[in-house]
């Protein structure tokens, strides 16, 4: 049986490379695996989170999921803090985690930034955690981002270090589920930089939660450059923004970037941009609609979150308590 196992956290806005780049395919991968797609809020906390905003942003997220497709009848959505496995496999497994192994994560180098000393230990043990997220449900493949790739690589070692100290086949190694025509969403005020929910300006963002005049205000901005659009591919070298909103044209209209190239070409970007907004308004609508219906009334998501926790404890609390037997806890 393969098993996808995904996350985001709930921090900030999701916007449209959040769509594009993730969502989007999970909503595919319901058919051929069996899904699970959390809400991280343990590791939404490895850095500081406002309560009541923490909560906005975890019922924010979870409208998403199901606005952009993801049915709660087939995949499991619940947010990580109410089912204790997590946190308490993610203890174990950090003991199979060397420091050496740690060390090398270039994400916590990031946000650690030069003040190492203040980072918090949960930044730390961050990918031990999502190693856990993982694991606990024997997931067989994780779409992640390229940004995700080493935590991943992670959660594969510490598989095989619990694997080899106790001599057997206990966790399958997790593949990265890669999709070929997932998009790199880039910054609409810089096309080098990824679109990102914690950019301090929110022109560079479509928000999955911005209304169509939002949408066409924030496109009709974006920057560009002062040239026509290129007719092939090779024409795009050293033009990150034509790029870019070429990039978003052709996921939005499910179309190559071959293809959107050929209906585009020799275009001035006054006249492109009024058809990008025309379509990236008519994907995004009914998901910012359906968003907003249900986070008006939290009553259905709370209960779909609900339901999910149960069924995610009723799956991972079997492995939880064979885990620690095989380490030797005294259950008396
Ligand atoms: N670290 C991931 C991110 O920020 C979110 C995440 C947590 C995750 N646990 C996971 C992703 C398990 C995939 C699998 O994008």
């Amino acid at each position: 049986m393969n098993r996808i196992f995904s996350g985001m956290q709930p921090t900030g806005n999701l916007h449209l490379g959040n769509y594009l780049g993730a969502l989007r395919n999970w909503v595919k991968l319901q058919h051929e695996f069996e899904t699970i797609f959390c809400i991280v809020d343990l590791h939404a906390i490895t850095l500081p989170q406002d309560p009541a905003e923490l909560r906005r942003a975890t019922r924010e997220v979870a409208a998403a999921y199901i606005a952009a497709g993801i049915d709660p009848a087939k995949s499991l959505i619940f947010n990580q803090s109410t089912v204790h496995m997590h946190a308490e496999l993610a203890w174990i497994l950090g003991c199979f985690a060397p420091l050496g192994w740690l060390n090398r994560m270039t994400q916590f180098k990031e946000k650690a930034g030069k003040d190492r000393e203040n980072a918090s230990l949960g930044l730390y043990a961050y990918p031990v955690l999502m190693a856990a997220d993982i694991l606990g449900y024997k997931a067989t493949h994780v779409p992640v981002g390229e940004d995700q790739k080493q935590h991943l690589e992670l959660a594969r070692d510490i598989a095989g270090a619990f694997n080899r100290r106790y001599e057997m086949e206990y966790f399958p190694l997790p593949e990265p589920q890669i999709f070929g025509a997932a998009t790199r969403v880039m910054s609409l005020r810089d096309g080098t930089k990824k679109m990102s929910k914690s950019d301090a300006s929110d022109m560079s963002r479509i928000n999955l939660t911005d209304d169509a005049d939002a949408i066409a205000n924030k496109i009709k901005k974006a920057k560009t450059d002062p040239h026509p659009l290129p007719d092939s591919e090779d024409g795009l070298a050293g033009r990150p923004e034509a790029d870019n909103l070429l990039g978003i044209y052709a996921a939005l209209s499910d179309m190559t970037m071959h293809n959107a190239i050929a209906e585009n070409a020799g275009k001035q970007f006054s006249a492109f941009k009024r058809d990008l907004v025309d379509r990236a308004v008519a994907v995004l609508a009914p998901i910012t609609q359906r968003m907003r219906e249900l986070t008006s009334d939290p009553t259905e998501i709370d209960g779909i979150l609900a339901r999910g926790a149960e069924k995610a404890d009723a799956m991972s609390a079997p492995l939880l308590a064979e885990v620690k037997r095989i380490v030797g806890f005294l259950r008396p």
